[in-house]
């Protein structure tokens, strides 16, 4: 499995040959250019994954969307609904539920203590994240969220190879209660994400990093557009 970093909480994933790119934002992003924007407009991506309608999340996918009409949109209810209304045909609406299986491996959407509205204010269902279960390992992906006592389930669901985390702190978890999260989560190792793409979410890399490795854990903070392989 292949994880990029793109920016700000847009990853790509690499499973199964299957690209799936998560909550897209870079066209407004103000730590990212027009090469990436096109860089990754290019690509023969299969899914998007929504974790909520936030703009910092929801931003790109139409345009991705027109670039490429087979790309096939995973999300809440409420945010398919909006997208099929806006003449996108190819949703998946789901909800806090069961496993669903797709060709990349089984995908569950998980509980975040966020809020999630689109950008003309209208409501944007339940914010959550995504549980991916693979033949190439598990992968955590909490979206916007604090540290909440429901991650605790997560691994009864079987052991998580790597989670996604927010560590920007104020409107997510900061570095000390994504800390918190991986023990939950039974995850020693964490993709940082949501950190530095605005003044608000401002953390030093270095000094975050070392409250994991203090505690035997692994906090992995990629630069913009780099990738790992698990
Ligand atoms: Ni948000
Ligand atoms: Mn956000």
């Amino acid at each position: 499995m292949k994880i990029t970093f793109i920016t700000h909480s847009t990853c790509l994933l690499e499973i199964n040959k299957k690209k799936i790119l998560l909550d897209p934002f870079i066209s407004e992003n103000p730590k990212c250019d027009n090469f990436l924007l096109k860089k990754y407009l290019s690509q023969k991506i299969d899914y998007i994954l929504l974790t909520h309608a936030h703009y910092d999340h929801f931003c790109d996918v139409e345009l991705f969307y027109k670039e490429n009409s087979s790309i096939l949109i995973i999300s809440n209810y409420e945010i398919s609904v909006y997208l099929k209304n806006r003449g996108i045909k190819k949703t998946y609406g789901i909800n806090y539920g069961s496993f669903i299986n797709f060709p990349f491996g089984k995908l569950r959407y998980t509980w975040a203590a966020h809020s999630s509205s689109f950008p003309d204010g209208s409501y944007g269902g339940n914010p959550g994240g995504f549980l991916i279960h693979t033949k190439e390992g598990n992968i955590y992906i909490s979206g916007d969220t604090s540290v909440t006592n429901e991650m605790r389930i997560i691994p009864y669901f079987g052991k998580i190879k790597l989670s996604i985390l927010p560590i920007g702190g104020k409107f997510t978890m900061d570095v000390n209660d994504a800390l918190i999260a991986s023990d939950f989560l039974k995850s020693n190792v964490v993709l940082g994400v949501h950190y530095n793409t605005f003044d608000e979410i401002c953390i030093d890399k270095e000094e975050s990093k070392k409250i994991f490795s203090q505690k035997g854990k692994k906090l992995i903070l990629l630069r913009k557009d780099n990738f790992i392989e698990i």
